[in-house]
């Protein structure tokens, strides 16, 4: 009754907004697959008439009921044909970002296999990649997928190249920070079209850390996308990296992974761990999490993984093996344990079923893991390492489609 009485009622316009609605969808598609930006020539010519015929009809009929009533019809059309397609992604913090994993893995693949392909969606767009720690992989890997994509690339070290920052809100800035991040986020967006950036986590202070003061500062005000080149909490660009690798050697469907903690010197965050396990338990892959009592994650990341005491007892039967170390959450920042049998060897690999090894890098060699393991044929640290490019391409790619 309802959808018959609108269906008689549908205006010519109205079938005119409905039409567009559809080509906007193929057009998405279409730009999706690399083939140009002709195709909105009528999506756009459609659009222009229909805010011209409600602009007459608003002044000719005023605040008529049928005019809302249409209106309204005409929004329903554009958001059905319209929210089922890729608009282009405006930030990359999490999994939680990504809306079907398994897309998103075959077009890394699509873009691994072609890496020059798309190299007209970023010409004269500006990359801009703001560190605010220390890094090799991340830094180099970033720049050379926006080199593929045929982007600009700027690189400013924020905490030793720029003026000392304030995060917090409200505060009399008459201390040593000379910039509000507020400002400077919003300055720096005017000089790019999309900006990465990376805050670790200062382990001072759980609930600082957590809330990812930073992230969210570049988010609200840079107003450009956005993609998390390391958090306070979370690696996404390391563990797309990481899926991209383990679906190119698993051997099974569902692959048992384990992440093992290790000892280290240092203490570290928690980002590469959370955000690995918040990957893997998303691609439906067996995981286990082994680490002495006292290194639970956060549970809002760790959800629907298997936690196991006994790291030789964890390794049974595993696939991949994932090497990690992070400081305590619970005890925050603490170091708890250093015990050395903990380091990833030979004796506990041979528990596997011949898994492979990974680790994000940097490592501390025969602390972490022995040369033996990380040397051997079963080691995959440079795939992943390579796969970072990858990762950052693809990302790149769905931010500056449809941009
Ligand atoms: N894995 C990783 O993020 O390496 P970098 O810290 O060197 O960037």
């Amino acid at each position: 009754m309802f959808f018959g009485h609108y269906r008689s009622k549908l205006h010519e316009q109205h079938r005119h907004f409905f039409a567009y609605s559809i080509a906007y969808s193929f057009s998405k598609q279409k730009r999706r697959n690399g083939l140009g930006q002709s195709q909105f020539f009528y999506p756009k010519i459609a659009y222009h008439y229909q805010v011209r015929y409600y602009l007459r009809h608003f002044c000719e009929q005023g605040k008529s009921h049928r005019f809302f009533e249409n209106a309204l019809i005409s929004v329903f059309f554009f958001l059905l044909f319209a929210h089922k397609t890729s608009f282009s992604m405006k930030q990359f913090t999490s999994v939680k970002d990504i809306d079907k994993l398994p897309e998103l893995i075959e077009e890394a693949f699509e873009v691994k296999k072609n890496p020059f392909a798309f190299k007209q969606l970023g010409e004269n767009k500006t990359m801009g990649l703001f560190f605010l720690n220390p890094s090799l992989r991340t830094r180099l890997s970033t720049q050379k997928a926006a080199f593929n994509l045929g982007m600009n690339c700027m690189v400013f070290n924020l905490n030793n190249e720029g003026w000392s920052i304030e995060t917090k809100d409200g505060v009399v800035m008459n201390g040593n920070a000379a910039e509000h991040i507020k400002d400077a986020v919003a300055v720096m967006g005017q000089y790019c079209d999309v900006m990465g950036i990376r805050s670790f986590a200062n382990l001072q202070n759980r609930s600082e850390d957590y809330a990812e003061i930073v992230l969210n500062n570049f988010l609200k005000y840079a107003n450009t996308p956005i993609v998390s080149m390391e958090s306070a909490t979370l690696h996404p660009l390391q563990s797309l990296a990481d899926i991209i690798t383990i679906e190119e050697h698993k051997k099974t469907a569902h692959p048992k992974v384990v992440l093992s903690w290790a000892p280290h010197p240092r203490a570290l965050p928690q980002a590469v761990a959370n955000s690995f396990a918040e990957w893997t338990v998303r691609a439906g892959y067996e995981l286990v999490i082994t680490h002495p009592e006292g290194y639970e994650l956060d549970p809002q990341f760790s959800k629907g993984a298997i936690i196991e005491y006994d790291q030789k007892k964890a390794f049974e039967g595993a696939d991949f093996v994932y090497a990690k170390n992070w400081s305590s959450y619970q005890h925050y920042g603490q170091i708890l344990n250093q015990n050395p049998a903990w380091t990833v060897s030979e004796a506990q690999m041979q528990q596997s079923k011949e898994a492979f090894f990974m680790h994000c890098l940097p490592v501390r060699r025969n602390v972490v893991v022995t040369d033996q393991v990380i040397d051997s044929s079963h080691s995959l640290i440079l795939q992943q390492a390579a796969n970072r490019v990858v990762s950052a391409q693809t990302i790149l790619k769905k931010m500056l489609e449809n941009s």
